[in-house]
């Protein structure tokens, strides 16, 4: 008999046709979002499931489904999966790493240039019917080409930003918990290492790309946008939770910082309000990895993940290999 997996979100139809090729399929193309104990139900007889950062998967969750083998999340991020929890009941657990770089770097890069360029705040303003002459001093923004780039978190999304700022002839700034190798900082458009400290005061334009995890919780807080340059720009697309949002909008109101370009909140999908109240913010709904390819590509490798772990292979993208049968 085919082991079962659960689909814990709705998935492009090809990636149910090809995990029923190796297993019988519960999918959710109703797209609910299961409460725990829903997902607790359906995980019952289940040896895997396909899930995505909407599900947790914590000490609880993990404890009450015997049967579950392997936790295939379709993200990069993985701050909703317990990796001790699995482990310690030898559940495996694996990511969609390096499939969504580039696609991501360039949502960066386009949340970067509407920020600065404050096009989403003109449109709103043209669409209401505002727009009756030009002016000398209508919307103006902030450069982009000869700034500094500040990228907080260089690894390969961060390293792909940085790419993509030679053409914009810009300097490139990093903190990251380790310096990058003098090869990577040279192909990171010459990218120079600096404190968190040296980077908020010094950078025209920073963009969070870090992962986020507990020690990561409010990186950015009250102290680090006071660092900040009141022309300064912040882009965020890493995970909410890394920017302390109350302190955000604070520092929005007040225009200590020029603008945010935002990607991913606290509590998403039910942010805070008040964002809406800003013009000074551009507000996306967690779609930097959002292409068509990627998101596809994303889905394989997730599938292929749990392909893999539930045949007796080491999952690729394996995030806890202690937790193999055979370790
Ligand atoms: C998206 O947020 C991801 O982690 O892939």
């Amino acid at each position: 008999m085919k082991p079962s997996v659960l689909l814990a979100r709705a998935v492009f139809p090809e990636i149910i046709e090809k995990l029923s090729q190796h297993f019988e399929v519960e999918a959710n193309q109703d797209d609910i979002i299961y409460t725990p104990d829903e997902l607790a139900d359906k995980l019952r007889g289940k040896a895997g499931v396909l899930a995505t950062a909407s599900a947790r998967f914590d000490a609880q969750t993990i404890g009450r489904a015997p049967d579950l083998k392997m936790v295939a999340n379709m993200a990069v991020g993985y701050d909703n999966i317990d990796l001790a929890a699995c482990t310690a009941r030898g559940v495996m657990a694996s990511n969609t790493p390096d499939v969504l770089n580039e696609t991501t770097a360039d949502f960066g890069w386009a949340l970067l240039m509407a920020t600065a360029r404050r096009v989403t705040e003109s449109e709103h303003w043209l669409r209401a019917g505002k727009w009756s002459k030009w002016s000398y001093d209508c919307f103006l923004g902030a450069d982009v080409h000869g700034s500094t780039l500040g990228i907080l978190g260089m690894g390969r999304i961060g390293q792909a930003i940085a790419r993509r700022s030679m053409g914009f002839n810009m300097r490139v700034i990093y903190h990251n918990r380790s310096r990058l190798a003098a090869e990577q900082e040279r192909e990171a458009n010459n990218a120079s290492y600096v404190s968190k400290d040296e980077l908020l005061s010094t950078a025209d334009h920073v963009i969070l790309v870090l992962p986020y995890s507990p020690a990561s919780h409010h990186t950015i807080g009250q102290a680090e946008l006071a660092m900040m340059k009141p022309s300064a720009t912040l882009v965020n697309l890493a995970r909410g939770g890394i920017v302390d949002d109350v302190a955000l909008i604070a520092a929005l109101k007040e225009k200590r910082i020029a603008a945010a370009g935002l990607d991913v909140f606290e509590n998403e999908p039910k942010f805070h309000p008040d964002f809406l109240t800003l013009e000074n913010v551009v507000l996306t709904p967690h779609i930097a990895s959002a292409s068509e390819a990627t998101r596809k590509a994303m889905a394989h490798r997730a599938a292929d993940n749990l392909i893999a772990g539930l045949n007796g292979q080491r999952p690729p993208d394996l995030l806890n290999p202690a937790a193999l049968p055979t370790a």
